[in-house]
């Protein structure tokens, strides 16, 4: 592994990703990037008009660009759109460019979390049951989330003591990769 690879945050909407990558990103002096907020600002709208006028294909390559950009860089804590690591030329661009930390969260939670907000949510807008929604997409999509390289359980957790616990993992991982460029 590089001294300072990326640090990407993967999971479910609503999980954190993006409050704790910016927390991370001051502790360790990395650079912050949402991915989502990429695209925005590549196409001068945001994801839901993106969804809404341009339909979810498009809003998919995108996010592929915006990956495909990314994965040149270095040093920076990244916070991906939930669905971004389900495609796996995405997934094996983003094992290959970081550190990829699954931040796990309950469908429960994450309906207590958006519920005041959802219709802002181009995948649970339209729908009847977006409890039940979150729950279908949520179990499809662990599957591909649990091969992220770490997981981390946010239950009962702040953003805080997450970001604080990523932090103490990442250091020890750089350690060790430095102890092993030396001997080697
Ligand atoms: C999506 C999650 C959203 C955004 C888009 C699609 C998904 O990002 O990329 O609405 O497919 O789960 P967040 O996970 O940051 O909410």
């Amino acid at each position: 592994m590089k001294h300072h690879p990326n640090i990407i945050l993967v999971g479910f909407m609503g999980s954190g990703k993006t409050t704790i990558a910016k927390i991370i990103s001051n502790v360790l002096k990395l650079r912050f990037i949402d991915l989502d907020s990429w695209i925005e600002k590549n196409n001068k709208s945001s994801v839901p008009i993106i969804f809404a006028t341009k339909g979810e294909a498009y809003f998919r390559t995108e996010e592929e660009k915006a990956i495909k950009w990314l994965s040149r860089k270095d040093k920076y804590v990244v916070s991906i759109g939930g669905g971004a690591w389900i495609s796996e030329i995405n997934r094996k661009r983003f094992l290959h460019m970081g550190w990829c930390v699954w931040l796990k969260v309950t469908a429960s939670e994450v309906w207590r979390r958006i519920r005041n907000e959802y219709k802002n949510r181009p995948l649970l807008a339209k729908s009847k049951n977006p409890l039940q929604k979150i729950n279908n997409l949520m179990k499809k999509r662990e599957n591909f989330y649990r091969l992220a390289h770490f997981t981390c359980d946010t239950t009962s957790r702040t953003p805080e003591e997450i970001a604080t616990l990523i932090v103490g993992k990442y250091e020890k991982l750089i350690i060790h990769s430095k102890s092993k460029s030396v001997r080697s």
